[in-house]
C-alpha cells in the first residue's frame, strides 16, 4: 500500500505499543512516505521514525494508494490548507483521509471548497511590492506556506532599510540573508546596493522556492540554500554582512541559531543586523555571541547591530 503523509510532523507519528511504549504509529506501516515543507520537520521525522521523508514545496507525484492529510486551523493557515487539498485532489489518489484537527463545521467547509467547484485549479501566489530608499518599488512573489504571504513584513522592510543604508557606498559586499522568506531583505539590499554577492538561508521549502524565483525575476544572481542549521561550512568566515529576521515563537531557540551561523559565518570586522519587536529579549541572545550590540529603531522596530571582532 503507497501512502503519502502530509502534514505531520514527528510528534503526531507515534503511538503507544503493546507494552506501553511510544512507537512509529502503526498506520505508517507499509510504503509510506511522509512530505514535509520545512526541512526541520524533516529531520525530526528522521531522527525519530524509520519513514521514508520528502521535503519540497509540492507533494511528489504518486500513483498514491491512500494519502492522508492532517490539518487544522491551529496547525497552519486556511489557505496553505486549501493549497495543499487541491494539490492531493489533483494527485488523484485511491483513498483520502482527512485527519482534521478543529471543529467538524470548519473541517465540511474546507472539503466542500473542492468538492463543489472540482475542476477549478486555483492560483494561491500573490504578488505585492516593496522598496527601500534610493530604488523603486520592486515585486515580489510569495505562496502559502512561506513568510510572508500576500503581505510585506515590517521588521524584515525595517532590517533592509537599515542594512541597505549603512552598507551603501562599500566595494564588494557578501551579503547572508538568513530566514530569507521570499527574499525580502536580501533581495532589497542587493537591488539598493551595487556590488552585492547574496546567499539566501531557510529551512522552509517553499521559501527557498519563492526567493529562487524573485532573486530571478529581479535579475539578482543569489545562491538559495534550504537548510536549518545555517551555512555549510566551506563558507564560515566569507561573510561582510548578516542579516536575519528570526521567528520568535520559540523563546529565541531559533534566534540563537541565527546568531550562531552569523558568528561562523562573518568575517572579523564584518557586521551581523538583526531584527525584533522588543529588543530586551534577543538582546542577550545577541551578547552571547557578540561583545557589543548597538540598538538602531526603525518603523516601531529594533534592528540590533554587532560587529564580528
Ligand atoms: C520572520 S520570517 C522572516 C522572513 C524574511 N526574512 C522577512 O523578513 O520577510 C523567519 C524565516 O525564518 C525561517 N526559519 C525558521 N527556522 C529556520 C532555521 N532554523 N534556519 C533557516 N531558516 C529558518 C522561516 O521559514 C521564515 O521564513
Amino acid at each position: 500500500m503507497k501512502t503519502l503523509l502530509v502534514g505531520y510532523r514527528a510528534k503526531d507519528l507515534f503511538e503507544k505499543d503493546r507494552r506501553g511504549r511510544l512507537a512509529t504509529a502503526s498506520w505508517t506501516g507499509g510504503d509510506t512516505v511522509c512530505h514535509t515543507l520545512d526541512i526541520y520537520d524533516r529531520h525530526a521525522i528522521e531522527k525519530t521514525h524509520h519513514l521514508r521523508t520528502i521535503c519540497a514545496p509540492h507533494l511528489p507525484a504518486g500513483p498514491w494508494d491512500l494519502v492522508r492529510f492532517r490539518t487544522g486551523p491551529k496547525l497552519m493557515s486556511g489557505e496553505l490548507a486549501l493549497d495543499l487539498l487541491q494539490e492531493i485532489h489533483l494527485l488523484k489518489p485511491a483513498k483520502f483521509e482527512l485527519d482534521y484537527v478543529g471543529r467538524e463545521r470548519d473541517r465540511n467547509d474546507l472539503l466542500a471548497k473542492i468538492r463543489d467547484d472540482p475542476d477549478r485549479v486555483r492560483d494561491f501566489s500573490a504578488r505585492w511590492k516593496a522598496s527601500v530608499p534610493g530604488i523603486e518599488p520592486v515585486e515580489f512573489t510569495s505562496f502559502p506556506g512561506c513568510f510572508c504571504h500576500r503581505r510585506m513584513d515590517e521588521g524584515g522592510l525595517a532590517l533592509a532599510e537599515v542594512a541597505a543604508r549603512e552598507i551603501a557606498g562599500t566595494d564588494a559586499v557578501n551579503l547572508l540573508d538568513m530566514g530569507c522568506g521570499c527574499g525580502l531583505v536580501g533581495l532589497l539590499v542587493a537591488k539598493a546596493v551595487p556590488r552585492v554577492s547574496l546567499v539566501m538561508v531557510d529551512s522552509h521549502s517553499r521559501a527557498v522556492e519563492a526567493a529562487e524565483m524573485n532573486a530571478k525575476n529581479l535579475g539578482v544572481a543569489a545562491e538559495v540554500i534550504l537548510s536549518d542549521n545555517g551555512t555549510p561550512a566551506r563558507m564560515d568566515g566569507t561573510f561582510d554582512v548578516f542579516v536575519g529576521n528570526p521567528p520568535y515563537y520559540s523563546d529565541y531557540r531559533i534566534a540563537d541559531v541565527f546568531l550562531e551561523t552569523a558568528k561562523r559565518a562573518l568575517r572579523p570586522g564584518g557586521a551581523c543586523y538583526t531584527v525584533c519587536k522588543n529588543a530586551a529579549g534577543l538582546e542577550p541572545v545577541q551578547k552571547r555571541y557578540f561583545p557589543e550590540v548597538e540598538t538602531i529603531r526603525r518603523r516601531g522596530y529594533a534592528v540590533l547591530r554587532s560587529v564580528m571582532v
